[in-house]
């Protein structure tokens, strides 16, 4: 891959811990902005989806990165197909969430994923992209990199929300799990980016953040 030519691209990199509100965000983002978004988090939970249905086992080193390396992954329209099976529900399920922690501390699955992030933004000419290690590792060139943050309290609300059968105290504890693990381990973990933009979204309406974060990239353009 020619690296110099990632520096040309139009990409908004979003990072930030669980329920921050990256997806939200960057997905009316890039719509603002007329730019396609790219849910890298879905990504790792698809090679989880893959590893659960090939019933490997997601410590297998050697089985994950061989199906992350062999996954066709299809994501369109907000469909999410791994080798043509439809896997949008089940990515966002208790099976997957649990797999996918340790399938995405991987360092060769973060390089397989991190090369499939860069291609996916090289045929676009860039777009908005949301995950854990985006301006950090993934596009550290991009125009605009934003580090979202919120409390954990209302992240948990905004989990609890999002799928209705979800107790609220789970998922405070699965959040500050994830946290944890998302930041403590060894590759890409999740950091403030050189040069990112901090933004606490706590109690601030989504629109007022796609507002000024949109300000943000005509300002860099
Ligand atoms: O954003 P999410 O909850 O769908 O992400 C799922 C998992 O993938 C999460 O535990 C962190 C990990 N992830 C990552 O390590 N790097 C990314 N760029 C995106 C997600």
């Amino acid at each position: 891959m020619d690296m110099s030519a990632l520096s040309d691209l139009q990409v908004v990199a979003i990072d930030g811990p669980a329920g921050s509100g990256k997806s939200t965000i960057g997905r009316a983002l890039a719509e603002r902005l007329g730019l396609e978004y790219l849910d890298t988090g879905a990504m790792y939970r698809a090679v989880a989806f893959s590893v659960i249905r090939a019933q490997a086992d997601p410590d297998d080193t050697d089985r994950v990165r061989a199906l992350a390396r062999s996954m066709d992954l299809q994501m369109a329209g907000g469909r999410v197909l791994v080798d043509g099976v439809d896997a949008t529900l089940e990515i966002r399920g208790p099976e997957v969430t649990r797999a996918v922690t340790a399938v995405a501390a991987d360092p060769e699955v973060r390089a397989e994923l991190c090369t499939r992030q860069r291609l996916w933004a090289l045929e676009r000419g860039g777009g908005v992209v949301e995950g854990r290690d985006i301006g950090s590792v993934v596009f550290p060139d991009a125009v605009l990199k934003v580090y979202l943050t919120a409390s954990v309290e209302e992240r948990a609300r905004r989990r609890a929300q999002e799928m209705q059968d979800l107790d609220y105290d789970r998922v405070a504890q699965d959040l500050v799990r994830r946290d944890e693990s998302d930041s403590s381990r060894a590759a890409s973990p999740l950091v403030t980016a050189d040069g990112a933009v901090e933004y606490d979204t706590t109690g601030v309406e989504v629109a007022r953040v796609v507002e000024d974060l949109a300000t943000m990239v005509a300002e860099r353009m």
